[in-house]
């Protein structure tokens, strides 16, 4: 047996919001946080629909917000989904309906020239939160403060939750 034997492939996530500078590169920083505390063998980036801000750092606002939690996320920067990304990510965790429905489009597309099950599942970020099922994760671009505080709070739910799914699926 070679060393590379006993590598195993990490399960990856990506989140995926509009402008990929408030919510979803939240969503990578809890999930990250969770995910390396419960020691489980799974990576995640993130990702917006929009091509709004390619390379920006996220919104000084949602990284102030994040911090006060012990959340890094200065290190991030923007990029827009792209058709690799539905063959190297397992799972792709759409932050609204809006972007969702994107993203299917898009597979969709992509569904006419290649195997279906090789392909990135789709899912709302909420959808394995009883506490706030299929609910969005509220766009905080053009709010006060508070809606960054709401992002970190419903993430941090829906983290635990899919943290939950992960163990009971034995998945990473
Ligand atoms: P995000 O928030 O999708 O959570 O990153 C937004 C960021 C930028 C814009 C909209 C939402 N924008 O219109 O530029």
């Amino acid at each position: 047996m070679s060393k590379g034997d006993l590598i195993m492939k990490p399960y990856r996530i990506l989140c995926v919001c509009l402008g990929n500078i408030c919510r979803s590169p939240t969503a990578e920083a809890v999930l990250r946080t969770y995910i390396k505390n419960q020691g489980l063998n799974i990576e995640v980036d993130s990702a917006g629909t929009s091509n709004y801000h390619p390379n920006a750092s996220p919104d000084l606002r949602s990284q102030k917000y994040a911090k006060k939690r012990g959340y890094d996320l200065s290190q991030f920067k923007a990029r827009q989904v792209n058709s690799s990304d539905f063959r190297q990510f397992d799972l792709i965790l759409a932050m609204d309906l809006d972007n969702l429905n994107q993203l299917q489009k898009l597979k969709n597309n992509m569904m006419r020239h290649q195997a279906i099950d090789s392909l990135a599942e789709l899912a709302l970020m909420t959808a394995q939160d009883s506490t706030q099922l299929n609910r969005p994760i509220a766009d905080p671009y053009y709010g006060a403060g508070d809606g960054f505080e709401l992002v970190l709070e419903q993430c941090e739910s829906a983290t635990q939750a899919w943290l939950s799914y992960f163990k009971s699926k034995k998945i990473g």
